[in-house]
Parts: structure tokens; C-alpha cells; sequence
């Protein structure tokens, strides 16, 4: 067969026998290039991605918290409670310290200071560290009038914040005073700031620092009840609650 081909005996020698079946053997023997996309996936890919996806589903069922929206709420009892209830996870004293930033830093200062001849100081103030009966009465109606604080005497008007604050506010932001700059004075419960809120309702003007210090407790008989003498019952409060609680 090979010596069919005229070109074969030209260029080869007589003797060389050519086996065309051996010169494409190296042709034939080559695979086909391969073709992308059909490869099997290697068996440990699959168990690896088996492992992974097993693995996702586990973890999404621990740590998914049922899929709740509130999940990251602080404070799981409020979110069971209703929605209104979850303002009061709020710290008071974090509270108490952006209401005073707010709204006392003007006159009293950041550092508690107050101003000299203008302004009095809260840190270590007698009113601030004494009974917190005063204090909420301070907040609720305001102050004018001389007033002796750390042995300085001031005469200004200390606004009322009654409209301004809730209890939940008056109580954060007096217990802030009275912990901050080592005040170390124990807190105000809202509570409390309520109760005094209810006694003094119906006093329009604010107070004068005798009236305070005339004050021996908290009292907290709303004057509807007893005698209705706000102005110039300094020492009667005291006997009217007295009065009222023992029948
Ligand atoms: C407009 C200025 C002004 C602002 C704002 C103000 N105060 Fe006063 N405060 C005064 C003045 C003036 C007095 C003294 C009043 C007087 O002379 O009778 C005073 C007195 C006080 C006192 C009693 C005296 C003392 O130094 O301990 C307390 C407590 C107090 N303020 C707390 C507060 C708090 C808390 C706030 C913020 C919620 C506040 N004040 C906001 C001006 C201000």
C-alpha cells in the first residue's frame, strides 16, 4: 500500500517499510482534549460541601433565636411584657447623664461646678447629697431666691422641670446627680419621684430654700387632703401627714 503512493517512494528509502497504522499510533493514542464543564465532582468536594451544609443548618438552628426580630433585645421579660415596657431596660444613671447634658450643663456645668455668684455648684452640694426629698421638690418647681450651697450663698431662679420630666426621667437624672463627681448619694426611684410629683401638684410657684429646710420628711399628702395652705406651712406638713395616717 505503501508503494501505491508515488510520493512515499519518491522522498523514502526503497527499504523503509511504512506502516501507517504505527505512525498514527502516537496520533490515536493522544485523548481527545478535554472539555470544560462536565468533570465529575471529586467524592471528598462532596462530602466536604455535605459537611458544610450540614453544618450551616445545625448552627442556623442554635443560634437563630426562633428567628425573632427582638432577639437582641437586653431585656427578654419586656419583649413579653408588650413593646411599651422596653424603654425601661435603660440604665437611669446612662439616662440621668444625657438629661443633665441636655438640660442642666448651661447653668450648672459639666463638671458640676456651677458658676461662681451665678450658678451653684451639684458636686458636693448639701441639697444634692441630702434628703432627696428636697431634691425632687427643687426639680419639680424650681428654686428662687438666696440659697446657701457649700457655704456660698446665690440668689437666681432655678427653673422648673415638672412639664419637661416624667418620673422615669426625674428620677434618672436626680440619681445622676447624686452619684456623679463622687457624689456617691443613693438613687431615686421613679417611684418615689412619682409620689412627690402627686404631693406638690398644685403648687404653682417655686421653692424658696427655707421652705426646703423646714421640711422634715417626705411629705407626700397631697394638700387637697389636709389643710390647702402650700404658702406659709412650713413646719405644718410634717403634723398634717401625721395627722392623716394615724386614724
Ligand atoms: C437656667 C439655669 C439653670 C438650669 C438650666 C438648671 N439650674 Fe439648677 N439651679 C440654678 C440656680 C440659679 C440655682 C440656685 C437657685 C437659687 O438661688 O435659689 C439652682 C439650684 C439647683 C439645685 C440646688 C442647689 C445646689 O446647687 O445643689 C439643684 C440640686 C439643681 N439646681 C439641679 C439642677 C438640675 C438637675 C438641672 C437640670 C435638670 C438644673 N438644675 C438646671 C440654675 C439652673
Amino acid at each position: 500500500m505503501a508503494e501505491a503512493d508515488p510520493r512515499h517512494t519518491h522522498q523514502l528509502d526503497q527499504q523503509q517499510e511504512i506502516d501507517v497504522a504505527a505512525l498514527h499510533e502516537p496520533i490515536l493514542r493522544e485523548l481527545r482534549d478535554p472539555q470544560d464543564g462536565h468533570e465529575p465532582i471529586p467524592m471528598f468536594m462532596l462530602m466536604l460541601f455535605a459537611g458544610l451544609i450540614f453544618w450551616g443548618g445545625y448552627y442556623l438552628a442554635a443560634y437563630s433565636g426562633g428567628f425573632r426580630s427582638d432577639v437582641l433585645n437586653p431585656d427578654p421579660a419586656a419583649q413579653f411584657a408588650g413593646g411599651s415596657a422596653a424603654p425601661k431596660v435603660v440604665d437611669p444613671l446612662v439616662l440621668g447623664e444625657k438629661l443633665f447634658k441636655a438640660n442642666c450643663v448651661s447653668c450648672h456645668q459639666a463638671s458640676g461646678q456651677g458658676v461662681p455668684g451665678q450658678y451653684p455648684p451639684l458636686a458636693g452640694s448639701e441639697w444634692v447629697l441630702g434628703p432627696d426629698y428636697r431634691l425632687k421638690r427643687i426639680l419639680l418647681k424650681g428654686l428662687e431666691g438666696p440659697v446657701s450651697v457649700k457655704g456660698a450663698t446665690y440668689n437666681g431662679n432655678m427653673p422648673a422641670f415638672e412639664a419637661k420630666f416624667n418620673d422615669e426621667k426625674l428620677a434618672a437624672v436626680l440619681s445622676f446627680i447624686r452619684h456623679g463627681w463622687e457624689n456617691g448619694a443613693p438613687p431615686v426611684s421613679p417611684e418615689s419621684a412619682a409620689a412627690t410629683r402627686a404631693a406638690v401638684k398644685d403648687r404653682g410657684q417655686p421653692w424658696k430654700a427655707e421652705e426646703l429646710l423646714a421640711l422634715e420628711k417626705d411629705d407626700l399628702a397631697t394638700p387637697a387632703e389636709g389643710a390647702p395652705a402650700p404658702e406659709g406651712a412650713k413646719t405644718e406638713p410634717a403634723a398634717k401627714t401625721e395627722a392623716g395616717k394615724t386614724p
